[in-house]
């Protein structure tokens, strides 16, 4: 199994390493040294360290750590891994006394990796970290840009690496129409993706990575049908290879995939908070702000007058180090700020009354199975298309689409708070995940099948 170096595809991926284990399967993970896991963590799995070995390599001595320009390892080792995988594998398929090897399990992001396994008659399937509608929008990018919708955009060359966020949307009523290729979408959904066609390495990267997926030997999504049934149905009729849903959430915690260690001090406050009293907030392992839009927040919250728990990284208000911006007094006896909190445990607990998220794929499916609503404030990539199918289509959160601003803050922190019917819808919508799981459902099936198909090889 080769996991992207990044927190939120390294947890599903782990995720899914832990399910096949526990079926019975030897794991063995590719991993870059970059973001390496704590391997203490798995002592049942065998790690080779790969594509980064050499401090030497001025390909990637100098590779930004943090932030946005961490991602420019995808493209180098897209473009250079081939080789060094290959030789990898050639180990691990000549490996005396060690079990055969049945297949190679790739982020579809890692899309080089097919034609390495081609090369070796090794069956490659996919994890795709994102949800089917979001596969479906990505593959649809050419034809969005052909019809010209990015063309209302300021991107810029680079868009995605200069973290374009959703406040650089330009003002246009056109960006509110309806995308007709995807109706539950406004055009300014497609434009916040952050990246298009041909524009940068990003747009290659998507292509290479819709193309690579539909040539594996299957596809396995963190999700579920009965969230996806439509997508589910568009892409079985559109791609040969067998999909396989499962809400990895309901199966393993990412506890044992942290990349940073979780603070657990905040329990005992957590513990004496009213049920459904207090909003959890987190943007994921990603996203940074401005100081003027972090300020925005604190207001927001402030004026809300909700108990809360927010986790924020260090380096996530640009320019600071962690808290800086502060104001005195603040978060008060309200409030508990922590650099980094179990957020499934988080979520499960009885005192959280809703989840303010950047919508990343792995937080909505975290909150959808934990029956929490949302408050979404997305950045880029899949997540604006997170949120307007969190709000639009499932009815389970209240989409911030203006960016930051106090007043607005204020008024979706209090309706998710007190609105019943979406406390229900989300409620509703965790039953209908729980059955899935339970023996001839669709989760537990998908299971069952994927099983039964890795060991077919
Ligand atoms: C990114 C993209 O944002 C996301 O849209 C894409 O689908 C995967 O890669 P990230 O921004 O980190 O991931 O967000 P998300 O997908 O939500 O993943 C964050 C993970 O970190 C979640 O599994 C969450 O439980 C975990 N987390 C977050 C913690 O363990 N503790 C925290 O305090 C915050």
């Amino acid at each position: 199994m080769f996991p992207l170096p990044y927190q939120g595809h390294v947890n599903p991926m782990f995720q899914l390493a832990n399910l096949l284990y526990s079926k019975g399967f030897s794991i063995t993970i590719f991993h870059t040294n970059f973001n390496k896991p704590k391997t203490s963590n798995y002592p049942h799995f065998t790690f080779r360290f790969i594509l980064d070995n050499d401090p030497h390599d001025e390909r990637y001595a100098n590779l930004p750590l943090q932030g946005m320009g961490a991602f420019s390892r995808i493209f180098l080792f897209n473009k250079c891994g081939a080789d060094q995988l290959r030789h990898q594998l050639e180990l691990e398929l000549s490996a005396k006394d060690e079990p055969p090897v049945s297949c190679l399990i790739t982020d579809a992001s890692w899309h080089f990796t097919q034609s390495v396994a081609d090369s070796l008659n090794l069956p490659r399937l996919v994890l795709r970290t994102s949800s089917l509608f979001c596969f479906l929008i990505y593959a649809s990018i050419p034809l969005l840009d052909d019809l010209g919708y990015f063309n209302l955009s300021d991107n810029t060359a680079t868009p995605l690496l200069d973290g374009l966020g959703y406040n650089n949307v330009p003002d246009d009523e056109r960006l509110e129409e309806q995308v007709a290729e995807f109706p539950v979408l406004k055009v300014k959904d497609v434009i916040k993706i952050g990246f298009k066609k041909d524009n940068d390495g990003m747009g290659d990267i998507i292509s290479n990575m819709v193309k690579q997926t539909k040539a594996s030997s299957g596809i396995i999504w963190n999700s579920f049908k009965e969230l996806e049934q439509l997508q589910l149905e568009t892409i079985r009729r559109d791609i040969p290879a067998p999909c396989f849903l499962i809400p990895f959430a309901r199966h393993f915690t990412t506890a044992s995939s942290s990349l940073l260690d979780h603070d657990r001090s905040f329990f005992p406050w957590l513990d004496q908070q009213p049920r459904n009293s207090v909003v959890y907030i987190s943007f994921g392992s990603v996203a940074q702000v401005e100081e003027k839009h972090f300020m925005e927040m604190v207001h927001g919250l402030v004026d809300s007058k909700q108990s809360f728990l927010w986790v924020v990284r260090p380096g996530f208000v640009s320019g600071s180090t962690w808290l800086e911006p502060l104001p005195d007094g603040f978060p008060g006896e309200g409030g508990r700020i922590v650099e980094w909190a179990p957020q499934q445990e988080v979520l499960g607990h009885e005192a959280i009354g809703a989840f303010w998220t950047h919508s990343g794929w792995n937080s909505t499916v975290e909150s959808v199975c934990e029956g929490v609503p949302m408050i979404c404030s997305p950045f880029w990539g899949d997540q604006p298309l997170d949120a307007r199918y969190v709000s639009d289509a499932w009815k389970v959160g209240v989409y911030l689409e203006n960016g930051w601003k106090r007043e607005e803050i204020t008024n979706a922190i209090r309706r998710v708070m007190v609105d019943e019917e979406m406390r229900e819808r989300s409620r509703v919508l965790k039953r209908k995940l729980d059955a899935s799981l339970i023996e001839g459902g669709s989760s537990y099936e998908s299971v069952e099948s994927l099983v039964d198909y890795i060991s077919s090889f």
